[in-house]
């Protein structure tokens, strides 16, 4: 073991600027990758049920490869001349084949642009290009835990095959595990992935519509909580809201970053037990979280 003790690859340090973080995991593979890629072998041959299809991977769900920019495309009509920007949106796409179960959420984050400069357009998909994503390709498959796991005592044993991984060092989860597939937000001049168990992460648009991750924004380390997919921008003073949900309390935590992208102090959120919430509102004059009773009770899971 120890082969991967290096990070992947020294990121640019200028990309430490700005709150940016340069994610550089360090992996390890050898002996105890492999023995506990045995393990999880033997976990999915008696407690995955091979026959169900995989409904999430195929037909329109199936995966695409990343495409390059494509210049020049075909336009029905015409272009304003004035009519110049990137349409971006982010869904997941799974490099690897799952282990075992894999669910529509589980995918890794590819966003999809079409570039519109002086009345011509050009098309590129690209990979967030996250911790995991960078993981899995250093060990050429799937290594986390997928939400299509999730099921009974066989998702206790991927859960805990996931721990084992980082408590081995085999798997380094210091920058996250989150894919980054959600969902896209444009806060402060830049252009942010996202996924509510993970911190944002920062994607430039290149001068040829080439989208390029930067690294992970955790706003000068004020940032040390997951951050939901969907924060709002306020479109008259350019605010942007947003929380976080966890485990342990303050189970949710709600924070405003200013329009100089300055995170302001934590605000906890305080509800009785660790619930699921994907998304929240705001008024003019309220943020708005909804306690709803999707509980976090992994002992059910076991009944
Ligand atoms: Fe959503």
């Amino acid at each position: 073991m120890g082969e991967g003790k290096q990070p992947l690859k020294q990121e640019d340090e200028e990309k430490g600027r700005g709150g940016i973080v340069a994610v550089n995991p360090r992996p390890s593979k050898g002996i105890l990758s492999a023995a506990v890629d045995l393990l999880e072998k033997v976990i999915v041959y008696f407690g995955h049920d091979k026959s169900k299809p995989y409904h999430y991977l195929s037909g329109l769900f199936a995966p695409a490869d990343e495409t390059p920019p494509s210049r020049n495309l075909p336009v029905r009509g015409y272009l304003p001349e004035c009519l110049n920007g990137e349409f971006a949106r982010v869904g997941p796409n799974p490099k690897f084949a799952p282990v075992a179960g894999y669910h529509w959420f589980d995918g890794d984050g590819m966003i999809h642009g079409v570039h519109i400069k002086d009345g011509k357009a050009t098309y590129v998909s690209r990979y967030v290009r996250t911790s995991r994503l960078k993981q899995e390709e250093y060990f050429g498959g799937a290594k986390f835990m997928k939400i299509g796991d999730l099921k009974g005592f066989f998702g206790l044993f991927m859960v805990n095959l996931q721990l084992l991984r980082a408590k081995l060092k085999i798997s380094d989860d210091s920058y996250g595990v989150g894919t980054a597939n959600t969902a896209l937000i444009y806060h402060h001049g830049k252009l942010l992935a996202l996924q509510e168990a993970d911190k944002p992460y920062v994607v430039k648009v290149l001068e040829d519509g080439d989208l390029q991750t930067l690294g992970l924004l955790d706003y000068d380390k004020r940032l040390s909580h997951s951050f939901t997919a969907h924060p709002k921008v306020d479109p008259f003073t350019d605010e942007m809201f947003t929380f976080g949900y966890a485990h342990n309390p303050p189970y949710v935590t709600y924070r405003v970053i200013t329009k100089d992208g300055i995170m302001l102090d934590p605000v906890p959120i305080t509800i009785p037990e660790s619930v699921m919430m994907h998304d929240f509102a705001i008024t003019e004059n309220y943020a708005i979280f909804m306690d709803l009773p999707l509980y976090f009770r992994p002992k059910v899971l076991q009944k």
